[in-house]
C-alpha cells in the first residue's frame, strides 16, 4: 500500500500533497474547531479513537437515516450543507483535510440548522479504512485538485490508487458523482474508470454531462471556474454488481 512509515499516534503515514493549513484562523473559527468539530466528527474515523480500524456504521450516526452519502474534499462546505438541508433523512458524511475549509463549513453548518451532517477534518482514505462494503449510496467528488502537470497526475484523487476503495464503499445501484472543469481530468478519469467496469457512465447525450445535476448546489470552486470561462463537467457513474 506504500504506507511504510508510521506517525507518532500509530497511524500509517500517507502521502498527501494538498494543503492542510491556510491563513491564520480567526478566534471564532478556532472556537468552532475546538467546540463544534468534536461534536460533529464521525465517531471511529480518527485514528486515535479507533486504532484497530474496526468497521464503522455511518448511516446509524443519524437517527432514522435511510442512507449515507459521502462528500470527498468539501472545500468550504457549501455543497455539503445544502445537501444536508435538502435531505434531512440522509446521513451526510463529509471529509476535508484543509482546516480553513473545515472552519468555513462549521460556520455554514451553524447557520443552516441541520442535524444530519458529520464532518471529518481529514483525508477520505481514513473513511475508507473503516467503511463497510457498500456503505454509501452516493459519493461526491466535486472539483478534485486538478494537478495539471503530467508528472503530478498520479496525485489526482480519481485514479488507480483510490478507485478500488471508491468501488468497494459505493453501494450496488449507488452513484459516484465527479464534477470538474478540467477537460484533461475528464479524460484521465474516464481512462482510469474504464478499468472498473462496475462503474457505468450514465451519460447518453452531451447535455447529460454539461448540465448540473438537478439537485446541485454550486460550490466556490465552480463559481471561480465559471467566472474564468471554464466549462463544468458533471460525470455520474452507477455502481453495478461486478460480473464474474
Ligand atoms: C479544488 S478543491 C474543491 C473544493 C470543493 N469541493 C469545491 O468545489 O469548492 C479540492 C479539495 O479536495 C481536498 N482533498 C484533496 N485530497 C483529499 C483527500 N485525500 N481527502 C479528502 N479531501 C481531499 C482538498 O483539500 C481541497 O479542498
Amino acid at each position: 500500500m506504500g504506507e511504510l512509515k508510521e506517525r507518532e499516534d500509530g497511524a500509517p503515514w500517507r502521502n498527501f500533497y494538498g494543503r492542510r493549513n491556510g491563513k491564520t484562523l480567526r478566534p471564532v473559527q478556532e472556537k468552532m474547531l475546538a467546540e463544534l468539530l468534536p461534536k460533529l466528527a464521525p465517531e471511529g474515523v480518527a485514528w486515535a479513537e479507533n486504532p484497530g480500524r474496526k468497521e464503522v456504521d455511518f448511516k446509524s450516526m443519524v437517527k432514522g437515516a435511510k442512507a449515507a452519502w459521502l462528500e470527498i474534499g468539501f472545500g468550504g462546505g457549501e455543497h455539503l450543507v445544502a445537501m444536508a438541508k435538502a435531505n434531512p433523512d440522509v446521513a451526510i458524511i463529509g471529509c476535508e483535510p484543509f482546516i480553513n475549509g473545515v472552519a468555513m463549513c462549521l460556520y455554514a453548518h451553524e447557520n443552516a440548522g441541520i442535524a444530519n451532517a458529520r464532518i471529518h477534518a481529514g483525508d477520505a482514505r481514513e473513511i475508507f479504512d473503516v467503511a463497510a462494503d457498500g456503505a454509501f449510496e452516493r459519493i461526491f467528488v466535486n472539483y478534485p485538485d486538478p494537478w495539471p502537470k503530467s508528472r503530478h497526475h498520479k496525485r489526482r484523487f480519481i485514479g488507480a490508487n483510490n478507485l478500488p476503495q471508491l468501488s468497494r464503499v459505493c453501494a450496488i445501484g449507488g452513484r459516484l458523482h465527479i464534477a470538474t472543469d478540467i477537460p484533461d481530468y475528464v479524460r484521465h478519469s474516464m481512462e482510469a474508470i474504464a478499468a472498473f467496469p462496475e462503474f457505468r457512465w450514465t451519460a447518453e447525450h452531451p447535455e447529460d454531462w454539461r448540465q448540473p445535476w438537478t439537485d446541485w448546489p454550486s460550490t466556490r470552486y465552480e463559481q471561480k471556474a465559471l467566472r474564468e470561462g471554464r466549462q463544468p463537467h458533471y460525470l455520474t457513474f452507477v455502481r453495478e454488481p461486478v460480473v464474474a
